[in-house]
């Protein structure tokens, strides 16, 4: 069975998924400005490799951004406040908890405007919830910087367990998985 089958068994996207304050859904045009936002902030870039120059993602972004599997824009009360990833992990990358490795891998950036409120915590529940419906039994994997606190804070939220650490990109990253299962050897 090729990859795509055995990742793509259902229709993508789902209906938009609502919790008690956001609106998770397929991304749109009407989004390209606030993914700009997101990876032109110094802030968001902190912990995840640095923010780009405005006038290369101006030019080089597509006009719908992260249409793709797995790929959730966080609406709060009409506006574009953030995103989620589900992707499939690198297999050259450190961090695994299958041998042959390809695990789905969370992401979520959050414009700072947002922060502190719960809202990534809340909006990755909910991705989490819809992926465990879609895929029973298939685990999520995540790797932060130890330094990230509010990255780590939102990961031990959402119950994922530390698998180990290790050094990529220049630090210290905590490597993951949700629900805790033990790694296969
Ligand atoms: C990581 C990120 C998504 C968190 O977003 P958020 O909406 O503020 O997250 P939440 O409000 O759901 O939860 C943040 C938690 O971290 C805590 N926190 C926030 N900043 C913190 C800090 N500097 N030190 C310690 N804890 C911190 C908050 O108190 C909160 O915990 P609590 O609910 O127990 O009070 C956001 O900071 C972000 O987009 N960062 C840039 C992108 C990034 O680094 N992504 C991670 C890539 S793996």
């Amino acid at each position: 069975m090729s990859d795509e089958i055995t990742l793509h068994p259902f229709a993508w996207p789902p209906a938009p998924i609502k919790t008690e304050r956001l609106v998770l859904r397929e991304s749109e045009a009407r989004d390209r400005a606030a993914f700009i936002e997101l990876f032109t902030s110094p802030e968001v870039g902190t912990y995840i490799g640095g923010s780009r120059p405005r006038d290369e993602l101006e030019r080089t972004m597509p006009k719908v951004p992260g249409r793709r599997f797995g790929f959730f824009v966080v609406e709060l009360d009409g506006a574009t406040i953030g995103m989620i990833t589900l992707d499939r992990r690198d297999t050259e990358r450190p961090g695994h908890v299958r041998p042959e490795g390809g695990e789905t891998e969370l992401g979520y950036m959050f414009l700072p405007q947002a922060w502190g409120c719960g809202y990534a915590a809340e909006a990755c529940a909910a991705a989490l919830d819809w992926f465990a419906g879609a895929l029973p039994g298939e685990p999520v994997v995540l790797s932060t910087q130890t330094a990230n606190d509010a990255s780590m804070r939102v990961a031990a939220k959402l119950g994922f367990t530390e698998v180990e650490r290790f050094e990529e990109y220049g630090a210290e990253q905590w490597f993951a998985v949700w629900p805790s299962v033990t790694p296969s050897d």
